[in-house]
């Protein structure tokens, strides 16, 4: 299981001396929710930050674009040469063109779906995805509850993709309200890779509140 903490629940002046603290053995990706107040009321940070927060750290960032056209700022993105960027089905006409456009700059292709949309919308564009990120809270804020109905998301696209794509992994990434209670029941749906942001960062220090999590994911 691979945890991917989501740094805007932490205090973003502080970034540069909390990314250092954190142990890249045990700390799998950085979470870098990027909010642009139009596709999602918030409004957070781009690649000059996300750039900023990498010159710190070897984990490797994990980008999560909650922006509206996507299409118009990615290159700045891709050049950061992430782990993977992930783009929102519903801010794009064009997911597949974008899909490869990350891919063929060597970075992980991921596709976003909020918990409105049907995960049967992805089954056609999985081909062209290397992760599919299953919210499992309305984007735009952390701290919220996680929506139980995403359990049953997850096991649809998991036997999707074991019926259709076992040849390759495609990574079932669940973003949203993910804790110690119920990190158990997403891993077993078929989860790969855990946003974390509260159970990260509310009290302890991120290495420990990980480590935790991943001994429940079990
Ligand atoms: C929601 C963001 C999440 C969020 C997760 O819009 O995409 O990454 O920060 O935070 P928690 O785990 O607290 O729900
Ligand atoms: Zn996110």
């Amino acid at each position: 299981m691979l945890i991917s903490p989501s740094i805007i629940a932490a205090d973003l002046s502080a970034m540069g001396a909390l990314v250092r603290e954190m142990d890249p053995a045990v700390v799998d990706l950085l979470h870098m929710d990027v909010m642009d107040g139009h596709f999602v009321p918030n409004l957070t940070f781009g690649p000059a930050y996300i750039k900023n927060c990498a010159a710190h750290t070897s984990i490797p960032m994990d980008v999560h674009l909650m922006i509206m056209d996507p299409e118009a700022s990615i290159e700045r993105y891709l050049e950061i040469k992430p782990w993977c960027v992930t783009i929102h089905y519903e801010s794009t006409r064009f997911p597949a063109r974008l899909l490869q456009l990350i891919r063929g700059a060597g970075i992980r292709a991921g596709l976003a779906l909020n918990p409105a949309t049907p995960v049967e919308a992805a089954f056609d564009l999985c081909e062209y995805a290397d992760l599919v990120l299953v919210m499992s809270v309305d984007p735009g804020f952390y701290g919220q509850k996680f929506m139980k109905g995403a359990v049953g998301r997850i096991k649809r696209l998991a036997g999707f993709l074991e019926r259709e794509h076992h040849d390759r992994e495609v990574i079932i990434q669940v973003d949203g309200g993910i804790s110690l209670e119920n990190i158990g029941e997403v891993a077993a749906a078929g989860a790969r890779c855990l946003v974390a942001g509260n159970a990260a960062f509310a009290g302890g220090t991120v290495n420990s509140n990980v480590a935790a999590l991943k001994k429940r994911a079990i």
